[in-house]
């Protein structure tokens, strides 16, 4: 290879990574591309090309570097030089005027310029460059502490990777995730059979803390940056310092304000809460900063936050309506539970016709009655909730309500196990749990029936093709050009026929958890299954025979009697013997070592899980290889952080332990 060819793939490398970031920035930042997406992966193509070509002109910063890298096995902290604050809120217009005069007292000043910015609802990271290049980033933590994220940032395009000048500093924003990203996110997360996020910053959240690039990169994040921490620039106000970033190419919100007095503060406050709803992403308010940078310094923090900043919060809309119906709806599990079905109205960006009452409890609690009129109000800004009843407004017609004896969709008497919530449908055939069931089946770690996902389960049961799982084995021939004919190809049937075949062949164990009995997860399946060997043993055993394997208690063994006590067990069961199912557990064989996801992992709980109780996340834990201790110690692997988590979670902090989320646990999961 000639010198000189060496030296002109440089020359095209360093301007076609200029390019690329010019175009990522119009794109990305600016909404307003130059060229369109064929021709900007024609770009990168010729980039990735030559750095395959010229080994030397891989670097860690070039575009085709952002998602990078193997998943970490944890993540390290990072100390904020200066510390990342909260704000002081203010729900009151009084409230703001306060602020302005103890501004006024301490500043000793007549006038006081404001910059106000929208307060975006999502999560403060940091973000280093050095000499222009971006090197490290991080959550904002305790404020004082965060986790590096460097790895996750890096997938966000909108963060330049390279700056247009060399420039030295820590600029600090939210990430966030828009409307409408968040909501075809849960579409298809719901597709796939995931669990979906609550709301946009939830799913941020869970998104940046993932320990694995390549997941941050298939999510939608956005940032928005709006200050700095360690820096040596010379800039004099806040309003100067937004238009640099922009300069740099850095993405900064566009809509703020100077404001001469406090009373224009308030204008931009009330302004915003109404036009919000017309932003694509969500903000919880707006912030008021003084403009001038050195009266900031003057002015100073206190130990939680700046005295030169307040963040006005908007309060949640609440609007009244009415109670037309309460019915209840029937999940997966078979629990029952009631929604109140209202009169539509328009809330925090959408129409919203049905709020969920939980269960019974809290259904009694909040002491709706049909007919009632209510104040309801987006829980999160996204679940729709009924806060109160207006019992001023009642005329006397109302009527109230009692949860069905028997379920709505087979007609099987429901219960409530003592100890529960939630009553239940224990009807296996239940057509509600039906579509639900099948999918979970069908689900990698049970019959692992490739093809069988959501769509393929909802067309087979409107089809009337399968209404009772052992169906799935009964699929007349004739279906297949019936199906044919509904646009699903033929090799598409053919292969599920197939796969349905071959999962006749399943362990034991697989068929138990894909019956899906309630506390019966994989672990506790293949207890059962290794127990008793057979099907049948294990139907004809007693709650004594049961309670007697290790690991199973009296919780999971009157499950599995519930189950199997069921008279339309017995049909499932006699159907699928027929139809030759295995329903025995082949004599265990040592699991070889190292082959369990968590192997060897120890994990810590601290603070209320939100979709997971502690024993069932404990159990997941140990199906798939893990440990869980009660107390963090350098040998714990993961401190796994509920709401409100408490002195484990300052303890994993100091000891450099991997903190993670509920949704971050769910990945590692694999859930
Ligand atoms: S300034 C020292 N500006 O709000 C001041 N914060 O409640 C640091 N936030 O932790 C914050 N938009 O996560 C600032 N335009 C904005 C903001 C903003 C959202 C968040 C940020 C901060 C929290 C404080």
């Amino acid at each position: 290879m000639s010198k000189d060819n060496a030296e002109k793939a440089a020359e095209r490398a360093a301007q076609l990574r200029e390019e690329i970031a010019g175009h990522n920035h119009r794109y990305h930042v600016l909404d307003d591309p130059l060229i369109d997406d064929h021709e900007f992966d024609e770009l990168m193509r010729e980039l990735t090309a030559l750095e395959e070509s010229f080994p030397r002109l891989q670097s860690e910063d070039s575009p085709t570097r952002r998602v990078g890298g193997a998943p970490l096995p944890g993540f390290s902290t990072l100390t904020h030089r200066v510390p990342m604050l909260g704000l002081d809120n203010a729900f009151q217009q009084g409230e703001l005027s306060e602020f302005d005069r103890r501004v006024h007292r301490l500043a000793g000043l007549e006038q006081v310029e404001y910059l106000c910015e929208l307060k975006i609802d999502g999560l403060a990271v940091s973000l280093q460059y050095e000499e222009g290049r971006f090197v490290r980033g991080s959550t904002r933590g305790d404020g004082f502490t965060g986790e590096e994220i460097t790895h996750n940032l890096r997938t966000i395009r909108q963060v330049p990777l390279i700056l247009p000048t060399p420039v030295t500093m820590e600029v600090r924003g939210e990430v966030y995730i828009g409307r409408d990203d968040f909501e075809a996110m849960n579409v298809q997360r719901r597709e796939r059979g995931e669990s979906v996020f609550v709301n946009p910053r939830n799913a941020a959240a869970g998104s940046l803390r993932q320990l694995d690039p390549r997941i941050t990169a298939s999510r939608p994040l956005r940032i928005f940056l709006y200050g700095l921490g360690e820096h040596r620039l010379s800039v004099e106000t806040h309003a100067g310092l937004l238009t640099y970033l922009e300069g740099l190419r850095l993405p900064v919100n566009p809509h703020r304000r100077l404001c001469g007095t406090i009373d224009e503060a308030w204008e931009f406050c009330l302004l915003w809460e109404e036009k919000r709803r017309e932003l694509p992403y969500e903000i919880d308010g707006v912030v008021i900063k003084c403009n001038d940078l050195v009266l900031r310094g003057q002015l100073g923090n206190t130990a939680r936050s700046p005295r030169w900043a307040v963040a006005f919060k908007y309060p949640p809309e609440e609007k009244s309506t009415l109670v037309r119906d309460i019915v209840v709806n029937v999940g997966r599990t078979g629990t029952i539970t009631p929604v109140a079905v209202l009169e539509p109205v328009f809330i925090s960006g959408s129409t919203v016709q049905r709020a969920t009452l939980h269960n019974e409890d809290i259904l009694a609690e909040k002491e709706v009655l049909i007919g009632d009129t209510v104040i309801i109000r987006k829980a999160g800004e996204i679940i729709p909730e009924i806060v109160r009843v207006l019992k001023e407004k009642r005329t006397g017609a109302e009527r109230d309500f009692r949860m069905p004896e028997r379920c709505p969709s087979c007609g099987a008497a429901v219960e409530r196990l003592p100890g529960e919530a939630a009553r239940r449908c224990f009807n296996p055939s239940c057509p509600a749990q039906l579509v639900e069931r099948i999918v979970h089946f069908a689900s990698r770690r049970a019959m692992n029936i490739d093809g069988l996902g959501p769509a393929m389960a909802e067309l087979l049961w409107k089809e009337g093709l399968v209404q009772d799982l052992a169906d799935l084995y009964y699929l007349p021939a004739s279906s297949i050009l019936d199906l044919d004919r509904k646009g699903i190809g033929e090799k598409k049937v053919e292969n599920l026929m197939t796969a349905i075949e071959e999962s006749k062949d399943r362990p034991l164990h697989r068929l138990l958890f894909g019956f899906g009995i309630r506390f019966v997860g994989e672990r506790v399946a293949q207890l059962l299954a290794e127990h008793f060997l057979t099907l049948e043993k294990l139907r004809e055993s007693s709650l004594e025979e049961l309670t007697a394997v290790p690991e199973i208690g009296p919780k999971i063994a009157a499950a599995a009697l519930h189950f199997f006590e069921a008279p339309a067990t017995a049909k499932l069961l006699h159907r699928l013997k027929q139809a030759g199912v295995n329903f025995k557990e082949p004599v265990a064989v040592e699991a070889a070592a190292g082959e369990k996801p968590l192997d060897g992992k120890s994990f810590v709980f601290s603070g209320a899980l939100e979709q997971l109780t502690r024993s069932e996340a404990a159990a997941l834990v140990a199906e798939q290889g893990g440990r869980v201790s009660a107390a963090v110690s350098r040998k714990t692997d993961y401190l796994v952080a509920g709401d409100k988590p408490g002195s484990k979670l300052e303890r994993a902090r100091e000891l450099g332990v991997a903190v993670i989320d509920e949704h971050a646990f769910r990945e590692l999961l694999e859930m």
